[in-house]
């Protein structure tokens, strides 16, 4: 059962039914789960499958529905997070042709999406479909905005905005800050964009976020288990100084989305890096 006192959503962070077994047996719940391509050929089996012979495209995508299926078992009703293929140049169509066969692999799902304008695209092609989804690979505020005015009056509370934290930090940046400046820019909206916090790195992240009552965060097995043999503290580590905080700014969160700079080098990278890695899986087939 979930404690009483955490308000925020806690996801597990992986591709892995067998770690959403032993997390949910440790913790006693899970609210839902994310999955993206890396950590979909991370999984033993696909892993097992991909080294033996490359797997065709149909061939992956079925072995990601039993993954997703597995876990919607272990979850049922859990917010499950279903991540498209996607490059630099995937047009909106082919990733809502994707993401109308994703929404049917759960009871719950939510369609991840980058944020870059076929994404946005996408998501509100989707949204206005009752598909949900969760912009993924944000790493500034001004992203953030977009989707908030790209997505407004298109669904009611079902969409999910990923910052990115660990990927920040490797940086040298304050990805919590992102966080925490995303969540006062909507903290006098109409509630339509949530924000999950992604990219955890540590039991510090993941105590401070609870603290601050971030709507949901997405965790790996390895911090969840070492959280909760930690006590399950909430707010009772201590920060890192050494990283730079990103300074608040402000949006007119009434401009057209078209309007604000959605680009960012991290989020190029970090598509580059998931086409490469479910690439990696079919290349010989196709
Ligand atoms: C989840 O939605 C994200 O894809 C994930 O948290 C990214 O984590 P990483 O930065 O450790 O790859």
């Amino acid at each position: 059962m979930k404690p009483a006192d955490i308000s925020t959503k806690i996801f597990l962070d992986s591709g892995d039914p067998k770690e959403t077994e032993v997390v949910k047996s440790v913790l006693g719940w899970l609210d839902g789960q994310t999955t993206n391509p890396t950590l979909l050929a991370r999984n033993p089996a696909v892993k097992q499958m991909a080294e033996n012979q490359a797997l065709s495209e149909a061939e992956l995508e079925d072995a990601y529905r039993q993954i997703i299926e597995r876990i919607n078992k272990l979850i049922p009703g859990g917010d499950i997070s279903i991540e498209v293929y996607a490059d630099a140049f995937t047009p909106a169509e082919q990733m809502v042709d994707q993401s109308r066969r994703f929404a049917k692999w759960a009871d719950n799902p939510y369609i991840k999406l980058p944020i870059t304008s076929a994404g946005i695209e996408a998501a509100q092609q989707l949204l206005q479909d009752g598909i949900k989804v969760n912009m993924t690979l944000c790493f500034s505020q001004e992203q953030a905005a977009a989707v908030y005015t790209a997505t407004a009056g298109l669904s009611g509370g079902n969409i999910f905005i990923s910052p990115f934290v660990g990927r920040l930090d490797d940086r040298g940046v304050d990805g919590l800050s992102l966080v925490f400046n995303i969540q006062k820019m909507l903290k006098d909206t109409d509630g339509h964009l949530q924000v999950l916090a992604a990219s955890i790195r540590s039991v510090e992240h993941l105590s401070i976020l609870l603290e601050t009552q971030v709507d949901a965060v997405t965790v790996p097995a390895k911090v969840l288990l070492e959280w909760d043999k930690a006590g399950r503290p909430i707010g009772t580590t201590r920060r890192k100084a050494n990283l730079t905080p990103l300074p608040y700014q402000e949006f007119d969160l009434r401009s057209e989305w078209k309007s604000f700079n959605i680009n960012h080098s991290l989020t190029d990278i970090g598509l580059e890096k998931f086409a490469a890695d479910w690439q990696s899986l079919i290349v010989a087939k196709n």
